[in-house]
């Protein structure tokens, strides 16, 4: 796949992006938004799969993280994807020599994620999905700390509250230099709700356990404000 399509098919990722369905399939992902928990909307919207984010696409900011020669590249290690989905991304990195674990609280993308790496084969023991929140780090078996945590459009859809024991969570699991490379929606609504960060809000989330480092700004869909965000862990 070439560089520009990757582009574009990751801005459609991250929040039921319409580039699959049309009209009656956003209708139909907006009314599910009103009406259903975060937990239920993610899981029927699999289980229907009407889940216009899940491109297969892994982004080029990831591709660049792990395979590049810029400053952010970050050298094989443990790695964390939160709200991983089916797992593209985590298979991704396994591929390329990370040890990883990806966190979704939404069973049948878990199942598919899990699915996904028994048909690899070679990547059995590299990389295990698990169905857990996100905002509840500490319930879970994730092992020894992680170098490079991966966040693509799940922390924008927390409630604020959330945020801070995603926050904490993250800290308590991170190794110090660690590496957090997020995606997240400027402020916007999801389910008839305030959704999505600024980038001071990042900025504050986060500290003082992580400081940003770069910050590359976008637009998703042609109307939500977004950006990729690479922080680094301090101490
Ligand atoms: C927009 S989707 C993106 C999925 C995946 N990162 C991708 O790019 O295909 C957001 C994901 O976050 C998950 N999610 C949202 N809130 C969560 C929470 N509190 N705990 C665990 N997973 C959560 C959803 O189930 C969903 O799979």
């Amino acid at each position: 796949m070439e560089q520009g399509e990757r582009a574009q098919s990751a801005r459609a990722v991250s929040d039921g992006g319409l580039d699959t369905g049309g009209w009656q399939r956003e209708r139909i992902v907006d009314a599910l938004r009103r009406v259903v928990s975060p937990r239920w909307f993610f899981t029927l919207a699999y289980w229907r799969g009407i889940k216009p984010w899940d491109t297969g696409i892994t982004p080029p900011e990831l591709v660049r993280t792990v395979e590049g020669n810029g400053p952010e590249r970050a050298a094989p290690g443990r790695a964390l994807d939160l709200g991983c989905g089916t797992g593209t991304n985590g298979v991704y990195l396994a591929r390329h020599g990370w040890e990883v674990v990806g966190v979704d609280f939404a069973s049948p993308a878990v199942a598919r994620a899990r699915e996904r790496v028994a048909h690899a084969g070679t990547l059995a023991g590299r990389v295990r999905f698990l169905r857990g929140d996100v905002t509840r780090l500490a319930r879970l078996d994730l092992g020894p700390p992680f170098d490079l945590i991966f966040d693509l459009g799940c922390l924008h859809g927390l409630a604020p509250e959330d945020r801070s024991r995603y926050a904490a969570g993250l800290a308590s699991v991170s190794a110090p230099g660690a590496c957090f490379l997020l995606y997240a929606f400027g402020p916007t609504r999801i389910r008839g709700r305030s959704a999505g960060l600024t980038s001071e809000e990042v900025g504050a989330v986060f500290a003082p356990a992580w400081v940003v480092e770069r910050v590359e700004h976008g637009v998703d869909r042609g109307d939500r404000t977004s950006a990729w965000y690479w922080l680094r862990r301090v101490g």
